[in-house]
């Protein structure tokens, strides 16, 4: 039944492909750094971030060498950084085992920090036209409306059989981009949440998902656990120009980045007052700058802000103008709203 898909989607993607700048220049380094930013992220997204990555980090070499902060700075914003971490990892294991360059062969590639089987089949078969396949949400979802398949697609068992399924038919020439016309059939077409484009879909005639009606409600996955609901009041504390900020913990959820100071827990302007005031905080003034709330894949925060200004300065945090923030220190997109309220505040002097 899949017989007749890579020539189907081949023809398909010459005329609808996406132009994306890692596709104009699919170079082994390109492919690697888009497909890590393209994992949990929309293309839209990832485009500014690739380029401003590619143009600051131009080697693999630089990647090895890069500051990491620096490096922060430039996926801020993308969320999962550990991405970013494993990817200069893996750059030091490649300026180290093999000259600079990623190796032409996929289990070389698998053993690099943050290259799963996705990945290294995705860079083997676009970068170096190795016949692997990539298989991604995307494919899962594709594969299992054209088979009508009923099978849960978070189990690691059903994602080992598309993807013999899909070696199976692998072309002989264009591997890498029968590969992305899978992945691409995925993102503007076979859509999720029930809304696929049937209509417009090339696959149409071979797709028993579309025969048997039931293509939206395909795949199956089993329900992730609900998220933690996590409460948080964030203290925007303001002495002499400066804002205070502190470092994550290296471990765990935004480890090593930046934040403003929190308390885990909702308090009111009276409570908030009457604990800082008892920490030994010279408070001069407090004034509420709204919620915020901010969803991570097992955790959800809720928060409200404060801004606090302060007659001296408390020496555990950091402290610094809003344009070293900007500049040089990586604060996660949870943060963006308050970040945001500081610049107003500091633009309009509302609260001086
Ligand atoms: N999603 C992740 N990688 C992709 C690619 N190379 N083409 C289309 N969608 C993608």
């Amino acid at each position: 039944m899949l017989q007749q898909l890579p020539s189907l989607l081949l023809s398909w993607y010459d005329q609808q492909a996406r132009i994306l700048p890692w596709r104009e220049q699919p170079t082994p380094y390109r492919v690697w750094i888009s497909e890590i930013m393209l994992q949990q992220t929309r293309v839209e997204a990832v485009k500014p971030y690739f380029e401003r990555f590619v143009t600051t980090l131009p080697t693999i070499a630089d990647l090895a060498n890069v500051d990491d902060q620096l490096l922060l700075k430039l996926w801020e914003g993308l969320g999962y950084y550990n991405r970013a971490r494993n990817l200069k990892r893996a750059a030091k294991f490649v300026v180290k085992e093999y000259g600079g360059e990623l190796p032409a062969d996929y289990q070389a590639l698998l053993m690099l920090p943050g290259i799963g089987a996705y990945t290294a089949g995705a860079i083997a078969s676009i970068a170096f036209h190795i016949r692997r396949p990539a298989v991604d949400g995307n494919v899962l979802r594709v594969i299992s409306r054209i088979l009508a398949k009923k099978d849960d697609i978070t189990l690691p068992k059903v994602k080992e059989n598309v993807e013999e399924m899909i070696t199976k038919i692998l072309p002989e020439q264009r591997v890498g981009d029968f590969n992305q016309s899978l992945m691409e059939l995925g993102a503007t077409v076979c859509l999720p949440n029930g809304e696929p484009l049937c209509q417009t879909c090339p696959v149409q005639a071979i797709c028993q998902g579309y025969q048997q009606g039931i293509a939206p409600e395909l795949p199956i996955k089993t329900k992730k656990a609900d998220r933690k609901i996590q409460d948080k009041t964030i203290l925007l504390l303001l002495c002499n120009g400066k804002v205070a900020i502190r470092q994550r913990e290296n471990k765990g959820l935004l480890a090593g980045l930046w934040e403003f100071p929190s308390i885990d827990e909702k308090r009111n302007k009276t409570q908030l007052e009457r604990e800082l005031i008892q920490q030994g905080y010279l408070v001069s003034s407090i004034h509420p700058v709204g919620k915020s709330k901010h969803i991570f894949s097992h955790i959800e925060w809720r928060m409200n802000g404060y801004l606090v200004r302060l007659n001296y300065p408390v020496p555990e945090f950091t402290w610094v103008t809003e344009e070293e923030l900007q500049e040089q220190y990586p604060l996660p997109t949870a943060f963006k709203f308050y970040q945001q309220a500081l610049e107003e505040d500091i633009q309009t002097s509302l609260f001086q």
